[in-house]
């Protein structure tokens, strides 16, 4: 399984300068949450001080008038404290939302603008994990990495410096155990960075078999895989688990021996600190403030750490969505002809197409419909008929020859108004979790329900559609899952329909259905072909029958092209294909 890379820089300008410019549209927001950072570092101290002087001024002097008083101030400053932080958190996480929706938005769009070959190289689960964790991963740069880190930095520095001022033979004592944090925080980064790896790479492990196994489901329970797949499962768990447990063991050691090191400092402190009050050098209060300073600088140490952690794994993430938005794997589209009308007249000029290198899919393909006419492609799988279709719409580029519509190469059209003129029903229906209006209309508000109404007498999808629950209205399920096969079809039929394009790809579905559907998919087909050039790719003896012009493709070449009739009396291809395909059922 492919290991995911995690070794990137914690920080890295160009990266930053980029995620950068997200941030302008919240600008306010961002300044806002540093100036509560600066704010919440420079008052940190404010609590220790004040303990300090209310003890050696008020209680150890036994003056209790206005210990009240300094009690009220302390309540007030921490909760002024309190609703800071409150804010800072809200702004912060604000910010990081605001960028990532932007981001996501972002990176949706360049994805759906990509072409279809960049979709064939590339997993669908990477596509997703790039769109949701890898961003939500680069909102934590914002919620709890780089403002904080600056935050907890400062912090330190303002209480370093106050310590410093107040005693600064006392400061060293108590640094004296630093060094040894510092090394002991510098091991457990290495570890957890490693750890980390582990626990991400299972992460997405777990996520690819799950997305896979859960779209995969009927073929496990058919063929009855279910306990092998288990195994499979529970082989990955048992890998997520260890890789989790390694991680949080690196925690169970590292805490202890904080807690150690911060007792050190604390002893260090008493052990001096009260033989300097007994010399009457320096006062309680110093000692207790002191005590408040060690936490505040030795704990935030560990948590800096975290964010080090945090910001890291943002920049990797933010590199790789970055990666997605750079791709420039676009159908190029410098086209600008726009005719008023398309007569629907397709010509194929020697084409040579190719998915991959030189490995031809199509070898020197020519043929012309005419306008209105009906083209069958037929032949064996493999042969290269969905190709045919796939490029003239321009979903794949061909390498060699020339693709004409209406005597125009199909490159010089506007890309958009070429696809909008080529309706093309695939061979393997595709409905989204939506109304079965919507997946009629595709969201396009101009088409009105009287359309979808007519279109769907038209195909002789009426009555099926009435019968739903709600009608038009009803909620097909994800892939189209509560409709029967030839139901989905008659759906992309009416989408097809509603769309009035000027020409009609049909690639028919190998999928036999019953008598009666079949009859009624025939007459839909029929009626979709009517008055538009049409090219199916053809399993049904009858639409091949009723076709103008019939081409035999054969490892992407065209071996035969005519009428059934004159096919039949070549006593070729055609006619062995027939006699396979159709003898034994039969016709
Ligand atoms: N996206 C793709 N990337 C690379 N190769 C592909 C791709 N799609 C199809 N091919 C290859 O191109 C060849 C022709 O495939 P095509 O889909 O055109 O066949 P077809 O005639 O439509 O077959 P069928 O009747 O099974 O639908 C096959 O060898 C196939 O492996
Ligand atoms: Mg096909």
């Amino acid at each position: 399984m492919k290991q995911d890379k995690i070794s990137g820089k914690a920080y890295d300008s160009k990266l930053l300068s980029r995620l950068a410019k997200y941030m302008r549209p919240y600008r306010t927001i961002f300044w806002i949450s540093v100036v509560l950072t600066i704010l919440l570092a420079a008052v940190a101290p404010a609590l220790p001080m004040l303990i300090e002087y209310t003890l050696d001024n008020y209680i150890l002097n036994g003056q209790y008038e206005g210990l009240d008083m300094m009690l009220i101030i302390m309540m007030l400053l921490l909760i002024a404290q309190t609703i800071v932080r409150y804010f800072h958190t809200l702004m912060t996480n604000t910010l990081g939302q605001s960028v990532i929706r932007d981001i996501r938005i972002q990176v949706f769009e360049h994805i759906t603008n990509l072409r279809l070959k960049y979709f064939d190289n590339t997993p669908i689960g990477r596509l997703i994990t790039r769109t949701i964790s890898d961003l939500e991963t680069i909102a934590n740069i914002f919620s709890e990495g780089l403002i904080q880190i600056i935050g907890d930095l400062l912090q330190l520095v303002v209480i370093l410096g106050v310590m410093f001022y107040t005693d600064w033979r006392l400061t060293l004592i108590i640094l004296v155990p630093m060094p040894l944090m510092l090394w002991a925080t510098y091991i457990f980064k290495e570890a957890m960075k490693s750890a980390f790896q582990d626990v991400r790479l299972w992460v997405s492990n777990l996520n690819t078999f799950l997305q896979e196994h859960i779209s995969g489901m009927a073929v496990i329970q058919y063929f009855a895989r279910e306990e092998q797949e288990m195994k499979k499962f529970e082989a990955i768990n048992k890998e997520h688990r260890n890789a989790h447990v390694r991680a949080n063991w690196y925690f169970s050691i590292f805490f202890p021996v904080l807690e150690i090191i911060i007792a050190i400092a604390t002893g260090l402190l008493v052990w001096y600190g009260s033989k300097q009050v007994l010399a009457d050098v320096i006062s309680p209060g110093v000692v207790v403030a002191f005590l408040m300073y060690i936490n505040m600088i030795f704990r935030p140490i560990r948590e800096l750490i975290d964010k080090f952690n945090t910001l890291q794994m943002g920049m990797v993430s933010a590199e790789r969505i970055f990666d997605v938005l750079d791709t420039n794997e676009f159908t190029p589209n410098s086209g600008t002809h726009k005719p008023a009308q398309i007569r629907g007249e397709i010509e194929f000029k020697n084409v040579w197409f190719a998915y991959n290198d030189e490995k031809w899919v199509l070898k020197d393909v020519s043929f012309k419909v005419k306008p209105g006419e009906t083209l069958a492609l037929v032949g064996a799988t493999g042969a290269g008929k969905s190709s045919t279709i796939n490029i003239l719409s321009r979903f794949y580029e061909i390498q060699k020859g020339q693709i004409l519509l209406d005597g125009v190469d199909i490159r010089d059209y506007e890309l958009t108004f070429l696809r909008k003129n080529i309706s093309t029903v695939l061979q393997d229906v595709f409905l989204f979790s939506d109304t079965v209006k919507n997946n009629i209309t595709l969201q396009n508000p101009a088409i009105t329900d009287e359309e979808i109404i007519n279109a769907a007498k038209r195909v002789g999808a009426y009555d099926f559609i009435m019968r739903l629950p709600e009608g038009l209205d009803y909620k097909v399920q994800e892939r189209g899952a509560t409709l029967s096969a030839g139901q989905a079809q008659l759906v992309s039929f009416i989408r097809a329909l509603v769309h009035d394009p000027s020409i009609l790809i049909l690639d028919e579905a190998t999928s036999s259905i019953d008598t009666e559907t079949e009859l009624m998919i025939q007459s839909a087909i029929d009626n979709l072909m009517e008055g538009r050039t049409a090219i199916v790719i053809a399993h049904r003896l009858s639409t091949i029958q009723k076709a103008d012009k019939i081409i035999v493709l054969e490892k992407g070449e065209i071996k035969e092209i005519g009428s059934h009739q004159e096919l039949l009396a070549m006593d070729g291809y055609y006619k062995r294909l027939y006699d396979l395909q159709f003898d034994s059922a039969g016709i």
